[in-house]
């Protein structure tokens, strides 16, 4: 059993400085002995090493519509998109740490080219579907999944042409969502349209954690047997416990339910890949925001490799 951690220190999906130290921090807390301590081996994967980030960053004409910095998205997803494909072929556990969440596309067009009849869960306060035409903020960390689903390809910026050559694109049965409470109209519209599974916080409510990701399970992975990634928004546990973030939306999970999401996929023994992104280590108002946000990833890290609190 193999671990590919893979750094994706990434910050041209959205405008805050301090997400690219995320992949560092969670490494100074812990997250390599952590691995090993439960059993597996790791290598370690850095596909973004050697690239000029700042300076992509301040291009100024790297601009599309009202789509922010395309070409650095795109240049960096595709790193991403083969450092991931590699793991996969060498039946390596992906866990990808981010960095902003628009490297989400690269890690689960990576997962379904490899495994087609793959699952996705993305646990997220948001629902990052929004398209190039539909995004009002122009932060490409808003529109991953329509990426991966190729949706409304005829308006993409040209840097993202690689994505319409793979072979496989992401299913709208192939993804389900929980945690959601800040989603924009045209992403509610695609949602609806496409009928895609989501769960918002107040599905959580009704049914429970334990209800919903039962549910999630069964809307990704009819058969009960198809291998299952989780792309991990920290954004999507409440601010009170995860404040280092740069979107934070009241009224999300508990750290408890957070994790038990994790715990419960490990136990199916379906989880094939994790992403834990948006971890802003310069954000929050205190030092302490910061390491319990640097502390809930590694527990979601910990967690998808097996943990168990007995
Ligand atoms: N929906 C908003 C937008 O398109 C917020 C997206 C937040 N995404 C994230 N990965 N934190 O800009
Ligand atoms: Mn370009
Ligand atoms: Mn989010
Ligand atoms: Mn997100």
């Amino acid at each position: 059993r193999k671990v590919t951690v893979i750094r994706a220190p990434f910050n041209g999906g959205q405008g805050k400085l301090g997400v690219e130290l995320g992949p560092d921090r969670l490494v100074e807390y812990g997250l390599l002995s952590d691995i090993k301590e439960l059993g597996w081996k790791y290598e370690i994967s850095d596909p973004l090493k050697g690239t000029d980030w700042e300076e992509m960053r301040h291009d100024s004409s790297d601009m599309f519509d009202n789509c922010k910095r395309p070409h650095m998205v795109s240049e960096c997803c595709k790193k991403i998109y083969q450092a991931s494909s590699e793991a996969r072929r060498t039946k390596s556990f992906p866990l990808t740490i981010g960095g902003d969440h628009s490297i989400g596309m690269s890690t689960i067009l990576a997962f379904i080219n490899a495994h087609p009849d793959g699952g996705i869960i993305w646990v997220d306060a948001h629902a990052d579907i929004n398209t190039p035409s539909s995004t009002d903020s122009g932060n490409l960390h808003g529109c991953p999944v329509a990426f991966a689903m190729g949706l409304d390809e005829e308006h993409w910026p040209s840097d993202f042409e690689w994505i319409k050559q793979l072979k496989h694109l992401v299913k709208p049965n192939q993804i389900a969502y929980i945690g959601l409470r800040d989603v924009d109209k045209g992403e509610k519209k695609i949602l609806k349209d496409l009928g895609i599974a989501a769960f918002s916080m107040y599905h959580i409510d009704k049914y429970g954690i334990n209800g919903v990701v039962k549910r999630a399970i069964k809307a990704i992975n009819p058969t009960g047997e198809g291998p299952i990634h989780v792309s991990y928004d920290v954004d999507g546990i409440d601010p009170q416990y995860v404040a280092a973030t740069g979107t934070p939306v009241r009224g999300g999970l508990t750290l408890r339910e957070g994790l038990f999401i994790v715990e419960e996929l490990a136990a199916t023994g379906l989880l094939a890949g994790l992403d834990i992104v948006e971890v802003n280590p310069s954000l929050g108002a205190s030092e302490m925001h910061m390491v319990d946000t640097v502390n809930a990833g590694l527990s979601i890290s910990r967690c998808a490799l097996g943990e168990t609190i007995l």
